[in-house]
C-alpha cells in the first residue's frame, strides 16, 4: 500500500439533498448519468484532481452506496475518503462535512456532488487560489439579460456586466469558515451558498472563471444534458440516412414462365438470366447495397456465386436485408419501377409488394409499372428494365 502524504486540503462533497426538482426516485446524488450515479462521476473528478481529505456527505441510509462510490472513485487514494451522514438543509449537510475534518486541514472546499461533471482542474484551480484570509469561487459571466420583477411587472434592467453565475467547488481558509459556520448556526440564517455565508461573516471572496461543463444537475432537462455531454458528440448527431440507386435489364427468352418481382407470372414468356432474371428484384438489391456502400450485385450474387443460380428474386432480397443488418443499417424503403409491355401488373401490386417487404423484413416496398410507348428494346417487347431507389438507415 502506498503511503500518501497527509493533504492539508480537503474537499466537502455535498450528496445529501433529496433531488425534488429532479423527481427521481433516489436523491438526487444516486440517479445515474449513464452507468455511474451523479456522486461517482462528482467523485471522478476529485480524485482525478490534486490529493486532498475528501468527505462526503450523504443521505441518511445512503452511506453505503456512497462508500461503494467512494472505494470505486478514489482507487489507492481510498484511505482520503470518508462518509458522514447530512442534515435537513444544504447548511447543514455541509457543517457536517466540517465536523468530519481532520486537525490538519487548512483549506475547505466545498462542492455539489449534483455538479457532477466539474473537470478536476476547476477543484485545482480554486484550491489553489484560497488564501488565508479571502475565499474562493468558480463564476462564469451571465449570458442572459436579467430582468427584475415585482409580480407581472418588469421594473428594472439588471446590469449583467456586474454579475456572474457561481460554480461549486467554493474554497476557503478552514479556520474563518469554522467561524462563519459557527456564527451561522447562532443566528440561524441560511444562506443560499457558502461564499453568501462566509462573505456575511465579513470576509473577502473572489472569483476564478468556471466552467460549461460544472452546471449543476436540478431537473430532468440538465440530467438529459448531462447524458449528452458522456455520450459524446457522435450521439448527439443527427443520424444521416443513406439512399441507393440501381438498374436491371433482362430480355425475354428464358426457360420456364416469368418471375417478376418476386412472384411467379403463369403463361407469361420467361427472362433470362444467371438467375431467375427477376429484373425488379435485383434492381432493388443494387439500390440497396449502394445506399450501405456494400458493392452491388455481381458482387455478392453474380457467377461467382454458383449457390443462386436459378434462385429467386426474394432470396437474392433476404440475403441482401442480412446483409446490411450486418453492416448497421436498418432499411427505410425502397421504391420501385419497370419498363415494359407485358406483364400487366396492376392486378398483383399489392400481392408483389408484400412478396418483396417480406423478404426485407417489412421494410415497405411500391412498386410502379410503365411502358414506353413502343419506343426502344422495352417497347419492341425484347425484355425489361427496372430501376429502384432505397432510403436506409445507419443504426446508432
Ligand atoms: N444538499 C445536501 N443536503 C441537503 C440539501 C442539498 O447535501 N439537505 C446537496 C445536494 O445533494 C446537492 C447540493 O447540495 O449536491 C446542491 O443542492 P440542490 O441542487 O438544491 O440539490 P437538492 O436539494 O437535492 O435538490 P432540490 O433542491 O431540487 O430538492
Ligand atoms: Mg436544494
Amino acid at each position: 500500500m502506498t503511503l500518501l502524504p497527509v493533504p492539508t486540503t480537503a474537499i466537502i462533497v455535498v450528496a445529501a439533498g433529496s433531488g425534488t426538482r429532479l423527481g427521481a426516485a433516489a436523491p438526487k446524488a444516486f440517479v445515474r448519468i449513464d452507468e455511474h450515479s451523479m456522486l461517482r462521476h462528482a467523485l471522478d473528478g476529485v480524485f482525478a484532481a490534486n490529493p486532498m481529505q475528501v468527505v462526503i456527505v450523504a443521505p441518511a441510509e445512503y452511506e453505503g452506496d456512497a462508500e461503494t462510490a467512494l472505494l470505486e472513485a478514489a482507487g489507492e487514494r481510498s484511505g482520503l475518503g470518508r462518509v458522514v451522514v447530512g442534515g435537513a438543509t444544504r447548511q447543514q449537510s455541509v457543517a457536517a462535512g466540517l465536523s468530519a475534518l481532520s486537525d490538519d486541514i487548512t483549506t475547505v472546499l466545498v462542492h455539489d456532488a449534483a455538479r457532477a461533471l466539474t473537470p478536476p482542474v476547476q477543484i485545482d484551480t480554486v484550491a489553489a487560489a484560497v488564501s488565508t484570509d479571502a475565499g474562493v469561487i468558480p463564476a462564469l459571466p451571465v449570458i442572459d439579460t436579467i430582468k427584475q420583477v415585482d409580480a407581472g411587472d418588469i421594473v428594472a434592467v439588471v446590469d449583467r456586466s456586474v454579475l456572474v453565475a457561481a460554480q461549486t467547488p467554493q474554497g476557503f481558509p478552514r479556520a474563518l469558515l469554522d467561524r462563519a459556520y459557527a456564527a451561522a448556526l447562532a443566528s440561524g440564517v441560511e444562506y443560499t451558498d457558502d461564499a453568501a455565508l462566509f462573505a456575511a461573516a465579513g470576509h473577502a471572496v473572489r472569483h476564478v472563471t468556471g466552467s460549461a461543463r460544472a452546471f449543476k444537475i436540478t431537473t430532468p432537462a440538465d440530467l438529459e444534458r448531462a447524458r449528452q455531454i458522456l455520450a459524446g458528440p457522435t450521439a448527439s448527431a443527427p443520424v444521416v440516412p443513406r439512399i441507393g440507386v440501381g438498374t436491371d435489364v433482362h430480355a425475354f427468352g428464358g426457360v420456364g414462365t416469368l418471375w417478376l418481382a418476386g412472384i411467379e407470372w403463369p403463361g407469361e414468356p420467361a427472362l433470362s438470366g444467371h438467375s431467375d432474371g427477376d429484373a425488379v428484384a435485383h434492381a432493388i438489391v443494387d439500390a440497396l447495397l449502394g445506399a450501405a456502400g456494400l458493392g452491388d450485385i455481381g458482387e455478392h450474387f453474380g457467377t461467382s456465386h454458383p449457390e443462386y443460380a436459378g434462385a429467386h428474386g426474394e432470396v437474392f432480397l433476404m440475403r441482401t436485408a442480412e446483409l446490411l443488418a450486418e453492416a448497421g443499417f436498418t432499411i427505410g424503403n425502397v421504391s420501385v419501377q419497370f419498363q415494359g409491355n407485358r406483364p400487366r401488373f396492376s392486378a398483383r401490386r399489392a400481392e408483389a409488394e408484400a412478396v418483396l417487404s417480406a423478404a426485407l423484413g417489412g421494410a415497405p416496398v411500391a412498386i410502379s409499372a410503365t411502358t414506353t410507348d413502343g419506343l426502344g428494346f422495352t417497347g419492341r417487347g425484347e425484355g425489361i428494365a427496372a430501376n429502384a431507389i432505397a432510403l436506409v438507415h445507419p443504426i446508432r
